[in-house]
C-alpha cells in the first residue's frame, strides 16, 4: 500500500481516538477484565468501603477509578490520578456523565502526585508503578499522603531482577524485588502477596499490598 494512504489511515485513527476522548466515550478494557483483574479482591486488598478515600495513581481512563467510586460511594472520594491531561480530561468527562462527584481527576507529576497529606486510606497502582522513573519522590509521596495503616496496593507485570531500571521501563514490567525493594526503603511494610493476576494475553501481574506503619519517619 502507498506510503500516503497508510499515513492518512494512520491520521483517520487518531482522529476518531481523540474525538472518543473529547465526547467522554467509554472506558476502553482488555477482552475479559471483569474477570482476569479480579477488581472485587484488588478493591478487599485495599480495605476500600463505603466512606473510603482513595487514590487510583497512572489511572489511565479510570478502569479501576470508576470501580472505586462505586464501592466507596457518594461518602468517599477517588482521587483518580495521572501525569496525562488526556486521560485527566477523560476522567473528568465521564466521571460527570456517570454523576460521581466522588471522583476527583487529579493531573499528576511525574514526581508528585499531587495528593492531600494524611487523607488516604489506600493508594492503588495498576500496571503504572514500572513507568515511574522518580519512583522514589513518588513513594515518599504514597506514604506522606497515607492516614497510618493506610495500604498501597501495586500491581504490575513482573520480570527478572538485576537488569538496570531502563530495561524494564523499556519493557513495561518491574520485579516485585524491586518493588518490594522500594517500599521497604521508604517505609512501608510489607503485608501479603496475593495470587498473580494473570491477564487476557497471559501476562503475570505481581498483586502485592503494603501498608504505612502506625509509627513512621516522615
Ligand atoms: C498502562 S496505563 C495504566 C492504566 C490503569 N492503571 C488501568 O489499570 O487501566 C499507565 C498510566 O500511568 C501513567 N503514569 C506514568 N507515570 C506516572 C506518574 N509518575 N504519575 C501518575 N501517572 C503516571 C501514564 O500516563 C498512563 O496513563
Amino acid at each position: 500500500m502507498p506510503r500516503a494512504i497508510i499515513r492518512r489511515w494512520i491520521l483517520l485513527i487518531l482522529i476518531i481516538y481523540e474525538l472518543s476522548l473529547a465526547s467522554g466515550g467509554q472506558i476502553t478494557s482488555a477482552p475479559g477484565r471483569d474477570v482476569w483483574q479480579r477488581p472485587e479482591e484488588v478493591m478487599d486488598a485495599m480495605r476500600a468501603h463505603t466512606g473510603s478515600t482513595v487514590a487510583d495513581v497512572g489511572a489511565g481512563e479510570g478502569w479501576f477509578s470508576l470501580r472505586l467510586a462505586r464501592r466507596v460511594g457518594t461518602t468517599g472520594g477517588v482521587y483518580a490520578v495521572d501525569i496525562n491531561p488526556k486521560m485527566i480530561d477523560f476522567i473528568r468527562k465521564w466521571a460527570a456523565n456517570e454523576k460521581l462527584s466522588q471522583v476527583d481527576p487529579v493531573l499528576g507529576a511525574e514526581d508528585d502526585p499531587h495528593l492531600p497529606a494524611g487523607k488516604l486510606d489506600a493508594i492503588l497502582v495498576v500496571d503504572s508503578y514500572h513507568e515511574m522513573r522518580k519512583y522514589d519522590a513518588m513513594m515518599r509521596s504514597f506514604r506522606r499522603a497515607l492516614k497510618a495503616g493506610g495500604r498501597l496496593v501495586i500491581i504490575d507485570s513482573d520480570d527478572n531482577p538485576y537488569q538496570p531500571r531502563e530495561v524494564y521501563i523499556e519493557r513495561h514490567t518491574i520485579p516485585q524485588e524491586l518493588v518490594r525493594d522500594d517500599t521497604a526503603r521508604n517505609g512501608f511494610r510489607f503485608v501479603e502477596r496475593r495470587p498473580d493476576i494473570i491477564t487476557h494475553d497471559d501476562d503475570v501481574w505481581t498483586f502485592l499490598i503494603f501498608e504505612k506503619p502506625a509509627q513512621t519517619p516522615k
